[in-house]
Formats: structure tokens, sequence, C-alpha cells
């Protein structure tokens, strides 16, 4: 559906020409990681680029960053356009069966927990099967630490569900740099109730305090960490918002946030650092996310945003002049009986007739 550039065939040329550039220009992995947020300063073990590196640096190493249908983005009112072919997300397999295991990973940028192919999400233009599921977060000083912003509001965290086009690519690593690759499904996350779905998760975080420690956790039904309404949601073509930034997502972020306790939050913002477990200047693991990038396109939204609100604001305030003027024609009949009532012999039982009405009202 939403494949509407300007030019396919012409971005498609800048695309593919992008890659394979990037892909000659990418050097051997070092073993420490090649890239942080500002706050995770990992110092490399490669002299290529010492020191630390925030995401300004990313481009440096991974072209990609700097270019392109970049994520996150704000979603404003000028770039939303209702698009009536957005069919509800519909997901198969989420529901995974305690006997299977789920590996999470301190990866040393954020916590990830591998999914089975199995798992699916239905009604966009290819089937996609899930890969992983990793969070972005802020700090324990302020309540900002989702990628994806509304009306330039942060919410508090972001689950993010990656999976690969498995119509087209063998594996999520042969689908992460095509243009029709990748599909994520973004939930906001913000501070509400206890979330005992969230808690499945957060409960294993102790055991991967530091980069590269791994657990197992029991299956569950994945579908309980998004959000009750699946059919609203925001749709545009953007990019991994890590590096190496390719542009091979067809990002779903659901209007609706989920919620989770300011407790399970903290556990979140403090359990975790991107260093090992013998690092001497262990680095704590916070403000994982990227900032908005430049977006000039159109974002496609499934529901009717301002309109929906309006005819409701409508319908309410039909409701309320029905409501007046049906008491009004009441209070005009009861008066005009009254009046009549008046000129005849009983005057205390009418009185008693009206408080009634009144302490019924
Ligand atoms: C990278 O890690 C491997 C084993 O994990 C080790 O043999 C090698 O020396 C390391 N290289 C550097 C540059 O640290
Ligand atoms: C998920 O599967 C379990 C059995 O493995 C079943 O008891 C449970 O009702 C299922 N939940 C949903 C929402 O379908
Ligand atoms: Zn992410």
């Amino acid at each position: 559906m939403p494949a509407q550039r300007s030019s396919p065939a012409a971005t498609a040329a800048v695309v593919l020409t992008l890659f394979s550039w990037a892909r000659l220009s990418e050097q051997a992995p070092a073993n420490g990681s090649t890239w942080s947020y500002l706050e995770c300063k990992v110092s490399l073990p490669s002299l290529a680029f010492p020191g630390p590196e925030g995401e300004k640096m990313w481009p440096k190493r991974y072209p990609f960053c700097g270019g392109q249908f970049q994520s996150p983005i704000d979603f404003h009112e000028d770039i939303l356009q209702y698009d009536s072919s957005l069919l509800p997300i519909e997901v198969e397999g989420y529901n995974v069966s305690s006997l299977e295991q789920f590996i999470l990973i301190n990866n040393g940028h954020s916590v990830k927990m591998s999914l089975s192919p199995t798992m699916h999400v239905r009604n966009l233009r290819n089937k996609f099967s899930a890969a992983q599921l990793h969070l972005h977060w802020g700090n324990q000083n302020k309540l900002e630490g989702s990628e994806h912003t509304v009306g330039g509001k942060h919410f508090a965290a972001e689950l993010h569900i990656v999976h690969y086009n498995s119509d087209l690519y063998l594996d999520m690593d042969s689908a992460a740099d095509k243009s029709d690759g990748l599909a994520v499904l973004g939930i906001l996350i913000q501070v509400g109730r206890f979330n005992p779905s969230y808690e499945k998760l957060f409960n294993h975080l102790q055991n991967v305090k530091y980069k590269d420690q791994e657990t197992y956790i029991s299956g569950f039904n994945i579908q309980e960490l998004l959000p009750d309404r699946l059919d609203e949601y925001y749709r545009y073509e953007g990019s991994l918002t890590t590096p190496p930034c390719y542009p091979s997502v067809l990002w779903t972020v659901f209007r609706n946030p989920v919620y989770i306790s300011r407790e399970q939050l903290m556990a979140l913002q403090t359990a975790l650092y991107c260093t090992q477990l013998d690092d001497p200047a262990p680095i704590e693991m916070v403000d994982n996310f990227r900032k908005v990038q430049e977006f000039e396109r159109m974002v496609f939204v499934s529901f009717q945003q301002g309109f929906v609100e309006s005819i409701v604001l409508a319908s309410s305030l039909v409701a309320v002049v029905v409501l007046v003027l049906t008491f009004w024609l009441i209070r005009r009949t009861t008066r005009s009986r009254r009046t009549k009532e008046d000129k005849g012999i009983i005057y205390k039982p009418a009185i008693s007739k009206e408080e009634e009405n009144t302490s019924t009202a």
C-alpha cells in the first residue's frame, strides 16, 4: 500500500547504489562496539573511531545514518494523512507456548529478545516474520525515552518488534538492507498501572545487567505487549534507528500507548549497563533512543484524527441540547398543569409532587 514516494524507480536506484557503497566501505567488525549513544560512551578497541561516539558520529562509519528516510520521527498534524485502505494489524503465532524459550541478551545498546519466525504480522503487503524485540528508554530523571514522538511529545519508553519480509528473504540478515526488507511494530510506553505482561520481560533484567550476558525466558503471549487497539496506527517508510540505519523499515507505530508502573520503568532505567561485567568503568545503559529525524514526506494514519473527535463533540452537544429542551418542556407542562390545579382546591399534594420531582432530577 504506502509506497507513495515521489519517484519509486529513481529512489530505488539511489538506495541500491547507496547499499553497494555501504557494503564496500564496511570494514571488518571490531570486537568492541563501534557505535554508541552519547551516554553509552564505549571506548573502542580499534583506532578507526577512537574516543566516545555519539549519534552525530554514526554517519562517519555508517553512511545511511546521515542519509534519507531516517527514523524515528515526530508525528505532527502537518504530515499526517488519513488512509482508509490501512487495515487493522493482525498477528499470528504470537501466543508462544511456555515450553519454548526466548533468549534475552544485553547487546550493549539495549535489551533484546530473540523471537521465532513462526510469529507473523499480517495485513502488510508481504508476509513478515518476527526476528526480535527490544526497548528504548530514557533515564530516572525524566519520562522521555521513546524514539517516536507525537506532537513533539515523548513517551516514557518504546518497544520495537522487528520482522523481516519472509516472502522475499531467507532471514533477518539478508532482509535488513533491502528497501522492502523489514517491518517494525512500535509500541509507545507510558507510566500507569503495573503491567504483568511486561513483567515477564522485566523480571529477567537482573540476569542480563552487563553487555553480552544472556538468559532464557519461557514463552508467553507476545500479543499482551501490544496495545488493545490494533486498528489505530501511524504508518510510514523509514529506517533502523540504530546503525547501520538502513532505510528498509515499514513502520507501524500504534496510536495508543501501553502502560507500565513507575517501578517497572525505573527497573528498566536502572538495571542495565552498556559495559561488560569486568569493565573497571561501568556505564549505565540510559537514554538509548535516537533523536527525531527531519521528515518531509507524509505519514499515513489509519484513524481520522480530529475528525472523529469533532463528531463525538458534535453528538454530545446535540445530546445536551435535546436534554435541556426535554427538561424545559417537562417543566412547562408541569407548571401549566399546576396553574390549573392552583385554581382548584388541593394545594398541599401539588407541593409534595414537586418535591418528589426535584429530588429525583
Ligand atoms: C577479538 O576477540 C577474539 C575472541 O573473542 C580475540 O581472539 C581477539 O584477540 C580479539 N581482538 C581484538 C582486537 O580485541
Ligand atoms: C495461549 O495459549 C495457551 C496455551 O498454550 C492458552 O491456554 C491461552 O488461552 C492462549 N491465549 C490466548 C489469548 O489465546
Ligand atoms: Zn529499536
